[in-house]
């Protein structure tokens, strides 16, 4: 994926997300108007932060009924540690949100792919996990991730981002369902937590296909709990 700014032409058309207005800079504070007793910082991440960030992750996604199902309480945390790494990792679009000096939230962005009857690919940005605090949730913090996260990816020239979600809470940031756009998973389905969005207007017209995201999303269950066993040691 070749990564550019917009030029202003091409920055008038992409899309205006019409819910904050934000600092024009990657790094800086968030004006959130939902919360005016709340301040939320959203900047990059350092590598300094890894460790709390995974640590909020885990906090965020941990359910007592997916141990049953997959070993342990959510692999999440281990998705991050993975993906960090990984040549589909967007460093660029690696937000944390601080409440008074505390992290409280992360988002991360990774390089995936529309798969066209061509066989050629169409880039777009996949996103995820989104995870916020459990005790900061549900005031703004996840938004504020958000919205400051596309915007910037939409100012460095990405085009669309296509990722899973839950449906009842993307469609605010202008997410709709995938198969509005003509593209399916990479097995042909389509359900309404599969989500797309264009960030510059146009971006997937004509483009119809499977969608291909790094196969880090596949977590593999025994390693993710391997790892999680560093978390029960401090
Ligand atoms: C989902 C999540 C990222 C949202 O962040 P947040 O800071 O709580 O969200 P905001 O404060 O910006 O927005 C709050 C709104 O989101 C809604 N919301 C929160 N969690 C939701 C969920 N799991 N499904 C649907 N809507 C949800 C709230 O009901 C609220 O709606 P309202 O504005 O209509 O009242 C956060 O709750 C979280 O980390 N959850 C656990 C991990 C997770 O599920 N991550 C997302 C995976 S797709």
């Amino acid at each position: 994926m070749i990564i550019r700014k917009l030029n202003e032409e091409e920055y008038s058309q992409a899309i205006d997300l019409k819910i904050y207005s934000f600092d024009e800079e990657v790094e800086g504070r968030v004006p959130n108007s939902m919360i005016k007793e709340m301040e939320i910082i959203v900047r990059l991440e350092k590598e300094d932060d890894w460790r709390a960030v995974e640590l909020l992750t885990r906090k965020a996604f941990w359910k007592a009924e997916r141990i049953e199902k997959i070993g342990i309480g959510c692999d999440e945390h281990y998705l991050v540690h993975t993906l960090r790494t990984s040549p589909e990792f967007v460093p660029e679009l690696d937000f944390v949100a601080e409440v008074n000096g505390r992290l409280v939230g992360n988002v991360i962005f990774s390089k995936a792919y529309v798969l066209l009857p061509d066989g050629s690919r169409h880039d777009v940005l996949n996103f995820g996990p989104l995870s916020v605090l459990p005790e900061f949730q549900k005031q703004g913090v996840g938004s504020a991730l958000m919205v400051h996260s596309l915007k910037v990816a939409a100012r460095l020239g990405y085009g669309a981002v296509i990722f899973f979600g839950h449906p009842s809470y993307y469609p605010r940031f202008g997410f709709k369902e995938a198969k509005e756009f003509n593209i399916t998973t990479f097995n042909g389905k389509n359900y309404p937590a599969f989500m797309a969005m264009e960030l510059i207007y146009g971006d997937l017209e004509g483009i119809t296909g499977t969608y291909h995201e790094s196969p880090l999303y596949n977590v593999d269950p025994d390693k993710a709990k391997e790892y999680d066993e560093l978390f029960y040691k401090e």
